[in-house]
């Protein structure tokens, strides 16, 4: 039994955690002082998105040292007592591996900028080259070819002391590693094992799936992010993984989540199939992006059966799937798939619709992560224009929307709802000033420059949603999500039971879990989730699903139910059916 199929994951984001020391801006200290929240809940790692040493232009996926803490967030003595602080509480430390990318203040680019070996072909440099003169480019150089950035730039710059361009498929203060070159593979190993050694039990591997460059050829216009089909998912990319595994992974015993940036299902399969042991699993967006164009940008209407369908085919397409509804980059679900309204309120639909959320992440098949601040159905933020967002992505959309003459107003409408930031405002831990985050400064905290604001808003809603009101209360958000992880933990079929799409039709979406094994116990769950503030009747063939004891529900009903006759708005309901 791997511990990672048994045991539920929880993500910290170092910097909107908890701060420790007045600075405004979480630390590991924070995280050591939370542990007994983190162990109360019943997970059993934590992902700790990274904490290494860098100029924070991208909040730490900008690694300028893989072997040291940066000082924001402590000192490796801090790291070595959180690992065995987190250990003595049964709870295992996942590292963020950011490699596709370094900081462009890393030592290796700083080397190899200039030539000094044997940095020199460390990144992806060329020589000014093949396309047309474009406006905009600096006077006589054009860039090698026409891809573009994951943050929707060029993907190629200048830099002026190499006289080179040089690769980056995000900032371009994030220089793309140059994996035909066999000693950065060779770094890559040593940094894992100087983090194994410290006794991390494994990786949540950044966009680990665009590594190899396999040409670099112009890409075609017509893909949303030019250049793609050059280097998502590439042969070599699968050699590195399988290396990887093989040479340093494997023999530690390590866990290994993969970020796979615009993965499809059989890429997917490919990358986290156990006998080809590349990743344990692998992250992918697609259930996340139903009321959603152009990967997370552009909104369009939600409909359950989309989701349903979505589900199902990963849910039964991949021998094991990560099953996460937040994270750093996504906005909150209760805020995306449920409703916000009357947040930190007791049965107002944002109660509801956050357990219902949390009744479905729980009851799908794989490994469920949990996001700082879902488990208390932490909303997206209240902020009212740009200036109060941080996110470079952010930013850089907003740019490019404008080049393209939309109005501010759509502008905001659009990006409010798919910010990064939305999921980065500080943990509400009390209703205190500084929500219990930081004890640095009171109100207002917004753009005010003294040391010890938050480095983001913290959201206004704090005083009625946290994580105080919320730990006595039985009927909370919170004790709920605590209730969701023991279930599961108790039910063999929920964890390796077989996923069966039911029903779905406007708001309404049913599903099975069942042990189907030959010989095995034939018990079956049914869950039914309205996803609306509208009742609605179940007709014919959902009635006789419906069939059961109660095993959860968001409204406490309990009890044996025969042909349920209709669902309650935002009401979740799982019957164990055998
Ligand atoms: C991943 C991270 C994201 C970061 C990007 C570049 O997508 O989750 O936060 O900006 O990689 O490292």
């Amino acid at each position: 039994m791997q511990w990672w199929k048994e045991g539920v994951i929880y993500q910290i984001y170092p910097r909107s955690f908890q701060d420790s020391n007045g600075d405004g801006i979480g630390d590991i200290p924070g995280i050591i002082n939370r542990l007994p929240e983190i162990a109360a809940l019943g997970v059993k790692a934590i992902w700790l998105s990274p904490v290494y040493r860098s100029p924070q232009i991208d909040n730490g996926y900008d690694v300028s040292d893989y072997r040291s803490i940066d000082p924001l967030f402590g000192t490796m003595e801090d790291m070595e007592r959180l690992i065995a602080g987190a250990e003595k509480r049964g709870i295992r430390i996942i590292m963020d591996l950011v490699v596709n990318h370094t900081s462009d203040e890393h030592e290796w680019f700083r080397k190899s900028r200039r030539r000094e070996e044997p940095y020199t072909d460390y990144y992806i440099w060329k020589p000014p080259g093949g396309r047309k003169k474009r406006p905009g480019a600096a006077s006589g150089k054009n860039p090698p070819n026409n891809w573009t950035s994951f943050f929707m730039e060029d993907a190629w710059t200048f830099d002026e002391v190499r006289r080179e361009y040089y690769l980056h498929l995000f900032h371009k203060k994030q220089p793309d590693l140059n994996y035909k070159n066999p000693l950065v593979l060779e770094e890559v190993q040593g940094i894992l094992r100087f983090w194994l050694d410290k006794g991390v039990a494994g990786f949540r591997c950044d966009v680990i799936n665009v590594l190899w460059k396999e040409s670099l050829d112009d890409g075609k216009k017509s893909s949303m992010l030019t250049g793609l089909e050059h280097y998502k998912c590439r042969e070599g990319n699968h050699d590195i993984l399988r290396r990887l595994r093989k040479e340093t992974l494997d023999p530690a015993g390590a866990f290994t989540v993969g970020e796979t940036a615009m993965v499809d299902l059989a890429e997917a399969k490919l990358l986290s199939d156990e006998a080809r042991r590349e990743l344990d699993m692998v992250f992918y967006f697609d259930h996340l992006e139903v009321d959603r164009r152009f990967a997370r940008f552009v909104p369009k209407k939600f409909r359950a059966a989309e989701l349903l369908k979505r589900l199902a085919k990963w849910q039964q397409g991949l021998s094991w799937n990560a099953v996460y509804l937040e994270n750093h980059d996504q906005s909150r679900i209760v805020s995306h798939y449920g409703c916000d309204a009357g947040a930190g309120q007791k049965d107002s639909p944002w109660e509801r619709s956050a357990k219902i959320l949390a009744a479905l992440e729980f009851t799908l098949r794989g490994t469920p992560f949990i996001y700082q601040g879902q488990e208390m159905g932490m909303t997206n933020f209240d902020f009212t224009g740009f200036d109060q967002v941080k996110d470079i992505e952010t930013h850089n959309f907003n740019r490019l929307l404008k080049k393209f003459h939309l109005p501010l107003w759509l502008r905001w409408r659009w990006l409010r709802l798919s910010s990064r930031d939305n999921a980065r405002t500080p943990v509400q831990w009390s209703g205190r000033p500084g929500a219990g985050f930081t004890e640095g400064a009171g109100p207002p905290w917004r753009g005010s420059p003294w040391l010890g604001s938050p480095w983001l808003g913290i959201n206004g809603n704090y005083r009625e949603l946290n994580y105080e009101t919320q730990r006595d209360d039985p009927g909370s958000v919170l004790s709920f999500y605590k209730r969701m992880i023991r279930l599961r933990e108790q039910s063999e079929t929920l964890k390796y039971g077989a996923f069966k799409p039911l029903l779905a039709t406007g708001a309404l979406l049913m599903y099975s879990r069942e042990d189907d094994t030959p010989g095995g116990t034939g018990e079956a769950y049914v869950a039914a989730f309205n996803f609306s503030s509208r009742r609605v009747k179940l007709s014919g063939e959902g009635r006789v699903l419906l069939r059961g004891n109660v095993v959860i529900s968001n409204l406490d009903k309990h009890g044996a139910y025969d042909l349920v006759p209709a669902l309650e708005p935002w009401e979740a309901l799982v019957v164990k059916a055998r």
